[in-house]
């Protein structure tokens, strides 16, 4: 993508900050964001000139003035954790479904070229068959996974009947650097490595063989770009297609790190899901293929956090 005019919403996040960080060379970025987990810090490395930052809720600032003369629309900006959307469902609502369509109505109003849709493999719940394709139904388990599956809709219905071009990609367990170990809603990878690098026992909730689809940040940052640029709409998996268990994970960090600590199991957490891996034959139509070993990445982020925490 070059000499293009893009915005992120949620771009001082984790990954929006990532698409900024590929985007920022070639072209004009407008970020929105209103700081409630992301960071300005998250994007201090990159040259200013060429970002233009609103600071506000994409619920109550004026979209239609930011996304004037724009190209393309990342739609990141959205309240992620799952537990926060069991407590607080009316936040979630408000900002992931409300945000979401107002963000969609401006984009529509300002003839954007596409949409790209941060979604979630969460819409899926607890899928009996796997690897998971995007044929399976949906079943939400949290008001968070129903935001997601809402946004979806949305992103379908303005794609149809408005001709808005639009595509929803439902991300696996993304990881990378500047993804918070310290949040409440942090992933797995950031808190294994924080805790082993302190030389603190990580927790595993269950037995550990449970599998998840680790997708590193980087080929999330490749499927939004594909998937802005192409033809296509609707909803696709963006995982690596391959599962590893969470014993294996932490083996591998360990190793990594070159650590001998050993976890703490802990009885499983009601609502887990035992397995996930994702089809992701779908996303190749657009020619994403994240055909490697994630190790590579994975060494790269234990670098990073020995470097920043
Ligand atoms: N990280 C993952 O593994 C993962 C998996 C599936 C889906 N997603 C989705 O990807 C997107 C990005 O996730 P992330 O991991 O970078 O999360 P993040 O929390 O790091 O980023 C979200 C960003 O949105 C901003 N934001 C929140 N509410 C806002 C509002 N009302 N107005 C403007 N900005 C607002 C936050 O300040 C933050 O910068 C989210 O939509 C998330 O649901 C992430």
């Amino acid at each position: 993508m070059k000499n293009k005019k893009v915005i992120i919403t949620g771009g001082l996040g984790f990954i929006g900050s990532h698409i900024i960080e590929r985007l920022n060379d070639n072209n004009d970025i407008v970020i929105v964001d209103d700081e409630s987990s992301g960071k300005i810090e998250n994007i201090k490395h990159l040259d200013f000139s060429k970002i233009d930052t609103t600071l506000g809720s994409i619920n109550s600032i004026n979209l239609e003035e930011v996304f004037e003369d724009c190209d393309y629309v990342f739609h990141m900006a959205a309240l992620t954790g799952v537990f926060q959307s069991v407590a607080k469902p009316l936040n979630s609502n408000n900002v992931n479904i409300t945000g979401t369509l107002k963000v969609l109505e401006a984009a529509k109003n300002c003839e954007i070229k596409k949409l790209v849709f941060a979604s979630s493999s969460a819409v899926y719940g607890d899928t009996k068959s796997l690897p998971i394709n995007e044929n399976d139904q949906i079943n939400p388990l949290s008001p968070y996974a129903v935001t997601k599956a809402t946004g979806e809709l949305y992103c379908n219905v303005f794609s149809k009947i408005y001709a808005l071009p639009t595509i929803s990609l439902r991300y696996f367990n993304v990881f990378g650097p500047r993804q918070d170990p310290n949040s409440q809603y942090a992933a797995v990878i950031p808190i294994f490595i924080d805790k082993i690098l302190k030389n603190k026992r990580p927790v595993i909730y269950g037995d550990g063989e449970q599998t998840r689809d680790f997708i590193s940040v980087k080929k999330i940052v490749d499927a939004n770009i594909l998937a802005a640029e192409s033809k296509e709409t609707g909803a696709f998996n963006i995982g690596l297609g391959k599962s590893t268990t969470i014993n294996q994970l932490f083996e591998i960090i360990n190793n990594t790190i070159g650590s001998d600590i050993m976890p703490i199991y802990e009885k499983k957490r009601p609502g887990d899901i035992k397995h996930s891996i994702a089809d992701i034959s779908k996303a190749k139509s657009f020619g994403f293929d994240p055909d490697y070993d994630f190790k590579d990445d994975l060494m790269d982020t234990v670098e990073w956090f020995k470097n920043n925490f």
